[in-house]
């Protein structure tokens, strides 16, 4: 038996930057995840799209998600720093595009939805959108330019955190979690496939897309996460096609999302699909067409390149979109980070700060109020 004051179910980033938060605050901290580092963050593009993500209907999410971009370049700073490695974040701004008239017409309202918040993003003609990336399709009819939706690469950002934590001293228990420890109505740690008991004053439900079906959890008490699969791909630029492009590029091609992200180790990330599909994570011929027939009409000179990987991740959706960051009703020493759907990656440094703030009694950022995962209480509250 292992004693903690803090257990971390799950390993991705969001369960890495909890646990190295609170390591940095002296607390003794554990992980339980078979690979921490993986999760739904090896898949994922790393945007950092405030801004250009923006929702209808989502604006308490937008200021968490401001928040976090904020904090991006310290947050970042800080782990390079700790850590000697290289994130890979860019802060090299997001264009969205337009490819027909509807969707000329359809990315005018997103700009006065967001001139209206107050962000910042500037309407340009389809030739100036070319002049910014000379590799756009000719017919692009227009554009939005936000030069504050950077991007980071998860992966770097994944390994970082996971050395990090452990230099601040986190153990890693590399099991999966068979139930969390409930005694007399209190959460108490984990027990671990493996047979190891982790016992801890506080537990953290960070298991991603997997959070809602952690044994041991009554099931009022398991989260309303659900796992929304994303298809990506992983193109090469050769040196001789650099730079191909400059900024992340985005569009919506038939209702569906497609961005492209350049990195400056020459991979091009092109993403994503949404699919309801369970725990599904193949790969379809359908899901790869999709995203290079949507890519290629955004950037036809695309299909020149080498395509090296090809990849399906989940992401862990809410009921709302947004996360859960908080006590779970009625069940003390359970605290969730999970349900970051569609913002993991620039939600990481927020999240951190706001997991940190719970552990140790200290004062909670005021903009994480919103994501008590109180919201869902009937459903959370309300045995079966
Ligand atoms: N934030 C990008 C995605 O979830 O596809």
């Amino acid at each position: 038996m292992h004693r903690y004051d803090v257990v971390v179910v799950g390993g991705g980033i969001i369960g890495l930057v909890t646990a190295w938060r609170a390591a940095q605050q002296g607390l003794r901290t554990a992980v339980a995840d078979p690979e921490p580092g993986r999760g739904a963050a090896h898949v994922a593009a790393g945007m950092l799209a405030a801004v250009t993500e923006l929702q209808y209907g989502e604006q308490e999410l937008l200021e968490l998600n401001l928040a976090s971009a904020r904090r991006y370049a310290a947050f970042a700073g800080e782990l390079s720093e700790a850590t000697g490695l290289d994130l890979g974040y860019r802060r090299c701004g997001t264009l969205a595009v337009a490819l027909d008239a509807d969707d000329r017409a359809d990315l005018r309202e997103l700009h006065a939805f967001q001139s209206r918040l107050g962000l910042e993003s500037e309407w340009l003609s389809g030739r100036e959108c070319r002049r910014l990336e000379p590799m756009l399709a000719p017919g692009v009819r227009g554009g939005l330019r936000v030069d504050g939706d950077h991007q980071i690469d998860p992966r770097r950002l994944a390994k970082a955190l996971l050395r990090a934590a452990d230099l601040s001293g986190v153990d890693f228990h590399r099991s999966e979690v068979a139930r969390v420890e409930v005694v007399r109505g209190r959460a108490r740690g984990a027990v671990l496939r493996d047979g190891t008991t982790l016992t801890a004053d506080r537990t953290v439900l960070a298991a991603g897309s997997r959070s809602g079906t952690i044994g041991g959890l009554p099931e009022h008490v398991l989260p309303p996460v659900r796992p929304v699969k994303g298809q990506v791909l992983r193109l090469r630029i050769p040196a001789a096609y650099a730079p191909f492009l400059s900024r992340t590029v985005r569009a919506v091609v038939r209702g569906g999302h497609v961005y492209l992200v350049p990195r400056e180790n020459g991979e091009l990330v092109v993403g994503a699909t949404s699919e309801e599909l369970g725990w599904d994570t193949t790969v379809t011929a359908g899901g790869v067409y999709e995203l290079l027939r949507d890519a290629h009409e955004l950037v036809p000179g695309i299909t020149e390149l080498p395509l090296v990987e090809t990849l399906a991740g989940l992401r862990p959706g809410s009921p709302d979109n947004a996360p859960m960051l908080g006590e779970a009703p009625r069940l003390p020493g359970l605290l969730l980070a999970t349900g970051h759907h569609r913002n993991g990656v620039l939600l990481t440094p927020v999240t951190g700060d706001i997991m940190a703030a719970l552990l140790t009694g200290g004062e909670v950022p005021p903009q994480a109020r919103h994501f008590s995962p109180a919201r869902f209480s009937s459903r959370l509250e309300q045995p079966a």
